[in-house]
């Protein structure tokens, strides 16, 4: 039995979805996009859905649409997946980032709200939330803080109350990371609308795939036609086909990848049961061993949208040896996340070290995500749980 990190959940509609607009001359921009975008309006409440080929594109859409600018300081975490930091490098503007919440991985509103009012004065104040040294584009002098970029870690969204209230004392624009949290629910409200944007993406081990692909939604009107705009290479609305009222790009999310993701959305709430169900698995088969601590939920999670399952290791169990354990009895596991400030060239950029995010380390540290998806069956999960006990009793301690 080949245990798969993730598997996208396919049925026979999706392929025959995909099929349909093969046997039509409309590969792009035509009405699957259209109806894909009608759904997102439909499931989250928002105004505007605008379908993007990656999760990828959609930040950097809402970072441009934000009006973030060159040396523009943006606060943002360091445990996520590399993108939600990228696309604020992709503007040469500058990432702050604060430390996690050691529950859920999400930024802490308090550390958020103390980096915003000492930014806001500037000085000694500010500086203990300057990275080391900067690009030389950023030599000549930072700006202000233009946005916030929370990201809903694993599928349960950050606490958007209090990130709220800062960002509109201190006007800040919110991008909401759901690229993770497809169907999560925040006191009841769904994930994605919970700042001024917010973004999904389906790359293959989402809740919904598209194969790539990315969706953003806001009820920003003027934001929602300029980043229509932008994936399509700039072109404003009257601009004919080599007319470019902006600097754009290709963001286009063809018809077959469309296609595919509506087919997708008509089954969400049965593919987030299925994933929610092997959560269930290895919460009950985990149970017994004592080193393992599995998800922490917190209670503004109405709804928790089960992106991947990562488990902590006791700091007394050697976490890498596990790992390697694991993949030689044929379970696939992955340290995740990775620090983004520990990558090689944030260090390079910014000359950050290790010991700058204290949170963030230990979970990075800690941290396995297990294989995972809502094909699993409990005999499978079983066989993963069991080897996992294996692997924890046989690992040996940390040093
Ligand atoms: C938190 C987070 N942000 C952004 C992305 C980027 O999405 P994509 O891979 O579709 O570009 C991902 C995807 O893995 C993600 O997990």
């Amino acid at each position: 039995m080949e245990i798969r990190m993730s598997s996208p959940e396919l049925t026979d509609a999706d392929r025959e979805a995909v099929n349909r607009v093969m046997q039509t001359p409309n590969l792009s921009m035509g009405p699957e996009i259209e109806a894909f975008e009608r759904a997102f309006c439909a499931l989250t409440g928002a105004n505007h859905a605008i379908g993007v080929n990656s999760g990828t594109a959609g930040l950097h859409l809402c970072v441009r649409a934000a009006g973030v600018d060159v040396s523009d300081l943006v606060i943002t975490t360091p445990f996520s997946f590399v993108a939600s930091t990228n696309v604020i490098l992709f503007e040469k503007a500058v990432p702050i980032f604060v430390d996690v919440d050691p529950l859920t991985g999400n930024i802490d509103p308090d550390l958020l709200r103390k980096a915003v009012e000492d930014l806001s004065l500037g000085g000694e104040a500010a500086q203990k939330w300057l990275p080391r040294r900067l690009p030389a584009v950023n030599e000549g002098g930072l700006r202000a803080v233009k946005a916030v970029l929370p990201v809903d870690v694993f599928g349960q969204p950050a606490d958007y109350d209090p990130i709220n209230a800062i960002a509109r004392q201190y006007d800040l624009a919110v991008i909401e990371d759901s690229c993770e949290a497809l169907g999560g629910e925040y006191k009841g409200r769904a994930a994605g609308t919970l700042g001024d944007y917010g973004v999904f993406a389906f790359y293959p081990n989402k809740q919904i795939t598209t194969g790539e692909g990315g969706m953003i939604i806001t009820d920003d009107q003027d934001a929602a036609d300029l980043m229509r705009a932008l994936r399509n290479q700039g072109r404003a609305p009257g601009d004919t086909w080599l007319e470019h009222t902006y600097l754009g790009y290709n963001y286009r999310l063809d018809e077959m990848s469309a296609a595919l993701g509506l087919s997708q959305m008509d089954r969400l709430e049965t593919l987030l049961q299925h994933r929610a169900k092997v959560a269930d698995w290895y919460a009950e088969l985990l149970a017994g061993i004592e080193e393992v601590t599995p998800p922490q939920i917190v209670p503004n999670t109405t709804r928790v949208s089960w992106f991947v399952y990562v488990i902590r290791l006791s700091a007394s169990v050697n976490r890498d040896r596990v790992a390697l354990i694991l993949e030689e009895k044929g379970v696939p596991v992955r340290p995740y996340f990775s620090p983004i400030h520990l990558q090689p060239y944030m260090r390079d950029m910014f000359g950050y070290q290790p010991g700058d995010f204290p949170v963030t380390e230990d979970l990075g540290n800690r941290s396995l995500a297990l294989p995972f998806s809502g094909t699993m069956t409990k005999e499978t999960v079983a066989s993963v749980c069991q080897r996992i006990a294996e692997a924890v009793a046989s690992a040996g301690k940390t040093a």
